[in-house]
C-alpha cells in the first residue's frame, strides 16, 4: 500500500529540512524535504480499495483511512529519511482546499507534532503546492520562474502565473467539473473502474482519437476558464443515447468503448492544451509547468509537450511521483514559507474552498 521514493539527491551546507503532511482527499502522504528539493522520503497511501466500490471518493470514508493510516504514514517517512525530531526545522500541511473532514486530520497531526516538538506550523495552500511542484526536480540552481503553472486534477482545474512559490496570481479556474473528475466520471460510464484517469488513459491507447467529435468547449475567444461539464454529458448520451442515462453500453464492443475513451480524452486534452497556450500568449512568459494527478497522462504530458516546442517554449513536466497527491510538495511550499517567515499559530483553520479565493489573491 505504501511507496518511498526519494527522487532528487544533494549535498550541500545548512539547509531546511520540513516535514510535509497531506490529507486533503484521498492519499495520505508524509515527504521528508531538505532544502525544497532533495527528496528523503515520500510516503504515499492510497485509499483506492476503499472507494473503488463506490466509484468516487466517499468524504467520510477517506477521513476515516486518513486516521487509520497517518501515524504510521509519519513514522514511515520520518525513518525512511533517516532523520530525527531534531533535525526538523518544521512541519507543513495543506489547510485548503479540499474535503473539510480529511484536511481537519492532517492539520490535527501537524499540529499536535508542532506542538509537541515545538516546532514552527505552515499551512500550505494545496492548489499552489501542485502548481511549483515541477520545481521539487530541477534543484534549486534552476527555478522554473515566472511560469504559466497548469494545474490539473481530481478537485481543480487552474491555469496560474507563478512569479515565484510565494508569488502566485490564478489566470483561469474550471466554473463547473474538473478535469480529472471529467476523466473519472467518463470511466464511470464506460463501466471502467475507480480511480478513471489512468484506466481512460489505458483503454483509450487502443482507440481512434477521431471517431467522435466531442465538445471542446472553450468559452469565447479570451477566456483563460474551463468548464468540462458538457463533453461528460455529450459520452454519457453517446454511450446510452441522446436524452437517456443508462441501458446503452451493453451494446458497445471494447472496441466502442475505447474510441470513446479516446475521442473524449483528445478533446479534453486539446481544451487543456490551447488554454495553456492562450496564457502563455497573454502573459507573454516562456515557460510553462504542469501539475496535479490528471498531469500523468501520457498523452496531455506529450500534447503539451509537441505544442510548446512548436512555439519555442520550454516546458518542466513534473515527474510522475509527485502528479498526485504527495507530501512532498506541501513541503517543498512549506520551505519556502518557513524561509520567508510567514508561520502560523496553532489557531491555523482548514478551508475547504480554494480557487476563487486564490483569484482574489488571498
Ligand atoms: O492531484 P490528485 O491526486 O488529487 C486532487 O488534488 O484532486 O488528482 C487525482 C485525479 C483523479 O481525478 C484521477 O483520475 C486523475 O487525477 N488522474 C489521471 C491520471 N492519473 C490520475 N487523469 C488522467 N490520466 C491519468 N494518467
Ligand atoms: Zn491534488
Amino acid at each position: 500500500m505504501t511507496e518511498v521514493t526519494a527522487c532528487w539527491m544533494s549535498e550541500g551546507g545548512r539547509e531546511l529540512t520540513v516535514l510535509g503532511i497531506e490529507t486533503s482527499c484521498d492519499e495520505t502522504s508524509v515527504a521528508v524535504l531538505t532544502g525544497a528539493h532533495r527528496v528523503r522520503s515520500n510516503v504515499v497511501a492510497t485509499q483506492f480499495d476503499v472507494h473503488a466500490k463506490y466509484g468516487g471518493v466517499v468524504p467520510e470514508l477517506a477521513s476515516r483511512a486518513h486516521i487509520e493510516n497517518l501515524d504510521g504514514a509519519i513514522q514511515e517517512a520520518m525513518a525512511g529519511a533517516g532523520v530525527g525530531r531534531d533535525e526538523i526545522d518544521a512541519v507543513a500541511v495543506t489547510a485548503r482546499p479540499g474535503l473539510m473532514g480529511c484536511l481537519l486530520i492532517g492539520l490535527t497531526a501537524a499540529k499536535t507534532l508542532a506542538l509537541a516538538w515545538a516546532k514552527p506550523l505552515i499551512g500550505v495552500n494545496h492548489v499552489h503546492a501542485h502548481a511549483c511542484s515541477a520545481a521539487i526536480d530541477l534543484g534549486p540552481a534552476a527555478p522554473p520562474w515566472p511560469a504559466v503553472a497548469l494545474v490539473v486534477s481530481g478537485g481543480h482545474t487552474s491555469l496560474m502565473l507563478v512569479r515565484g512559490p510565494l508569488d502566485i496570481e490564478t489566470l483561469g479556474t474550471t466554473i463547473d467539473d474538473a478535469a480529472g473528475e471529467a476523466f473519472d466520471k467518463v470511466a464511470s460510464i464506460l463501466g471502467l473502474g475507480f480511480p478513471g484517469g489512468p484506466v481512460v488513459e489505458k483503454v483509450a491507447a487502443s482507440g481512434n482519437p477521431r471517431a467522435y467529435d466531442f465538445p471542446r468547449t472553450m468559452l469565447g475567444d479570451e477566456s483563460l476558464d474551463f468548464s468540462f461539464s458538457g463533453i461528460k454529458t455529450a459520452v454519457l448520451y453517446r454511450v446510452h443515447g441522446p436524452g437517456k442515462t443508462a441501458g446503452g453500453l451493453a451494446r458497445m464492443s471494447s472496441q466502442d468503448v475505447a474510441d470513446v475513451a479516446a475521442s473524449f480524452q483528445s478533446a479534453a486534452v486539446g481544451v487543456l492544451v490551447a488554454k495553456t497556450l492562450r496564457a502563455v500568449e497573454r502573459t507573454g512568459t516562456r515557460t510553462v509547468v504542469i501539475g496535479g494527478g490528471v498531469a500523468a497522462n501520457r498523452y496531455l504530458r506529450e500534447s503539451l509537450a509537441a505544442a510548446c516546442q512548436k512555439r519555442g517554449v520550454t516546458l518542466h513536466l513534473t515527474p510522475m511521483c509527485y502528479c498526485t497527491d504527495n507530501g512532498a510538495m506541501i513541503a517543498a511550499l512549506g520551505t519556502h514559507l518557513l524561509a520567508a517567515g510567514r508561520m502560523d499559530s496553532l489557531a491555523l483553520e482548514a478551508q475547504a474552498a480554494g480557487a476563487g479565493e486564490e483569484r482574489r489573491g488571498k
